[in-house]
């Protein structure tokens, strides 16, 4: 069989949800690598190289997926990194560059300590294609920024080296097309995908974000799930009209509810023990500027969210404001299933999962 390695990326503090979805998606035979709090996970596939690209853009969890054709050891100094392009010339890489395509460097420097830049990456990867590509193949490869027909990808994560050719486009996946009303603090569907999955949500369950904003988890839950009564609520009728929006750029808006209501009182408005499960993105102090009004405001939620919840029912939480968040799950009588630290945008976030026992 044949087998290409992947190089994955996605939201640092996601990567055990990565490799497992690669698993499931891709038939995935080996998890190489995962660089932890980096968003990057290394696997081997099976092919053929075509069925694979197409079972990648079914992944909801990754940014993007480069076939890994070189890789190496490489440190902080410039002649450590002048080493580690070398792999190219050794490599693959050349034999997927056919005559007379164009190509563009797109570099990422991830990690603390480098003496050289993702510029610099860029330059050396790309001088090493064109050498290779004259020296094993006999053609010169012309570079072209814009709209290239070949996007090479060369990275240093760390202390590792790796260059391959970018399978799934200039565009990050976690940009989705439905996107068209853009909450001001929107989360991103990677994330609403991996809280989903770690709320252990399935289909048929009723599926609920109660601080929905631009509906990006009603969305991502109607495109995994085809039997899940979906709830979209917000206190801000424009979100809702945004959600809306999206949900019918996704050709789902008939399998969303949409509320105009106030998260404090969710038990009241969806009914009591009526969700399986409930995933959201609330507001967070320092996006909000006023800490006291978020501590308010969960104070207020989460013994609804108890009282909204099904027995056995869980919740998904992202917040900056775990602990606190933490501390009156527990007065509310809810167990904390799972925590951990994710990126999103700027800000390191806690996912929090609790579940209702009785
Ligand atoms: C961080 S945003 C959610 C963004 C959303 N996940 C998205 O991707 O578009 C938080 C949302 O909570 C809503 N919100 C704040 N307080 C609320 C309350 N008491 N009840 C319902 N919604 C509330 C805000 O209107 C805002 O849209």
């Amino acid at each position: 069989m044949e087998k290409y390695r992947l190089l994955l990326t996605g939201n640092p503090g996601t990567e055990d949800v990565i490799a497992e979805e690669a698993m499931e998606e891709l038939g995935a035979v080996k998890v190489v690598e995962i660089r932890r709090a980096r968003g990057r996970v290394v696997v081997d596939a099976p092919g053929p190289l075509t069925l694979l690209t197409d079972r990648l853009l079914s992944m909801r969890s990754i940014h993007s997926a480069i076939l890994l054709l070189a890789e190496a050891s490489v440190g902080p100094r410039m002649n450590d990194l002048k080493e580690a392009v070398k792999s190219i010339m050794k490599s693959a890489l050349p034999d997927f560059i056919p005559a007379g395509s164009t190509f563009a460097v797109r570099a990422e420097r991830v990690g603390e300590g480098h003496e050289y830049t993702s510029m610099d990456i860029a330059r050396l990867a790309g001088d090493a294609v064109v050498r290779a590509c004259e020296e094993r193949r006999g053609f010169r490869p012309e570079v072209r920024l814009n709209s290239p027909s070949i996007i090479i990808h060369a990275s240093v994560v760390e202390d590792r080296f790796y260059a391959g050719i970018l399978l799934t486009g200039e565009r990050s996946r976690h940009r989705r097309r439905y996107r068209v009303y853009d909450h001001p603090a929107a989360l991103k569907p990677t994330l609403a995908y991996v809280m989903l999955r770690l709320a252990r949500a399935k289909d048929g369950d009723h599926i609920v974000d109660p601080m929905c904003g631009g509906g990006t988890v009603a969305l991502e839950a109607a495109y995994l799930f085809e039997d899940s009564a979906i709830t979209c609520m917000d206190k801000n009728p424009r979100h809702i009209l945004g959600a809306r929006m999206n949900a019918a750029a996704a050709r789902v808006e008939g399998r969303i509810r949409f509320i105009v209501g106030d998260a404090r009182r969710l038990h009241e408005v969806i009914g009591e023990a009526s969700a399986d499960v409930i995933v959201t993105n609330p507001p967070y102090g320092i996006r909000l500027g006023d800490p006291e009004a978020v501590r308010r405001l969960y104070r207020a939620f989460i013994p609804s969210l108890r009282l909204a919840l099904s027995p056995g029912g869980r919740a998904a939480i992202i917040t900056t404001e775990s602990d606190y968040m933490i501390e009156l799950a527990r007065k509310a009588g809810l167990k904390l299933a799972h925590v951990r630290k994710v990126r999103h945008g700027d800000l390191w976030a806690s996912i929090i999962v609790l579940e209702r026992i009785e």
